[in-house]
């Protein structure tokens, strides 16, 4: 098994919900926490370009309605990149962010290579396009982290999406990310030559630890928000949690 490189906290969508979720001035301010490492959401453009969206939709998280004449009901997959850059990502968090721009997946990996951070790439796919978008992430992420020292660790709820990055691009290392434990987990952790299992905090308990433990699989959690969480999450024996919370919870080395 890969030597796990990651450290044991990692900021959700950025910073939480300190700034506008999935965008690089989340980024900037989950590394002024002391955060090392984050988690983001990644879907295609009709075009194929990655880019970080956790909706499937825009309307929540960005003023596509107005500048792109939709619905508040557009699927984000159906625009080229092209107008997904015109959009404000940050005016619906505050502000203070207004104007920032969705980010591609370029942008995050040359910020994250250039400042030593570590990445958690959740494929999150649009409706219909798992495979499609397990590949190209995977493809482009293997370009883009080329001659790194540590990888990006791809995840995703979608075995399809998995499965189609562990042929594109075997050696990229993978998490099934998990909100429930629906029948045949393990084994499907295992066909996807997976490195983690990435559960809600509430799976987590001392049976299937044993489980993913003893099958070689290191665990982490999502959302974790709580400090009493934190503490049994960790007193169980879990390898990293992801956090909204990254004003609450202080990395304490490089690799906390
Ligand atoms: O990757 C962990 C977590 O982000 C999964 O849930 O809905 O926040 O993407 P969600
Ligand atoms: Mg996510």
């Amino acid at each position: 098994m890969t030597p796990w490189p990651y450290p044991r906290w990692i900021a959700h969508r950025g910073a939480g919900k300190l700034a506008p979720e999935n965008t690089l001035a989340a980024f900037r301010l989950g590394a002024s926490h002391g955060y090392r490492m984050f988690e983001c959401d990644v879907k295609l453009s009709s075009d194929g370009v990655p880019f970080l969206l956790h909706d499937d939709t825009l309307s929540r998280t960005t003023n596509a309605p107005d500048s792109l004449g939709t619905d508040n009901n557009a699927t984000a997959g159906q625009h080229a990149w092209g107008a997904l850059a015109q959009l404000d990502a940050g005016s619906w968090h505050s502000p203070g962010f207004a104007g920032e721009p969705l980010p591609t997946l370029e942008a995050i990996a040359r910020y994250c290579l250039r400042n030593a951070l570590f990445l958690n790439i959740e494929i999150k796919p649009t409706p219909g396009l798992a495979r499609q978008t397990g590949e190209v992430v995977a493809n482009h992420a293997a370009k883009l982290w080329q001659g790194a020292s540590v990888p990006p660790l791809l995840s995703s709820f979608e075995v399809a999406a998995l499965e189609a990055a562990m042929t594109a691009q075997p050696d990229l290392p993978r998490g099934l990310l998990l909100d429930s434990l629906w029948s045949g987990w393990l084994e499907t952790a295992q066909k996807l030559d997976c490195i983690a299992i990435i559960c809600d905090h509430v799976l987590w308990d001392p049976t299937s630890l044993g489980q993913a433990r003893q099958a070689g699989f290191k665990t982490l959690s999502y959302t974790v928000n709580d400090e009493a969480t934190a503490q049994r999450l960790f007193d169980l024996g879990l390898d990293g949690l992801i956090t909204d919370r990254v004003d609450l919870f202080t990395p304490v080395s490089a690799c906390a």
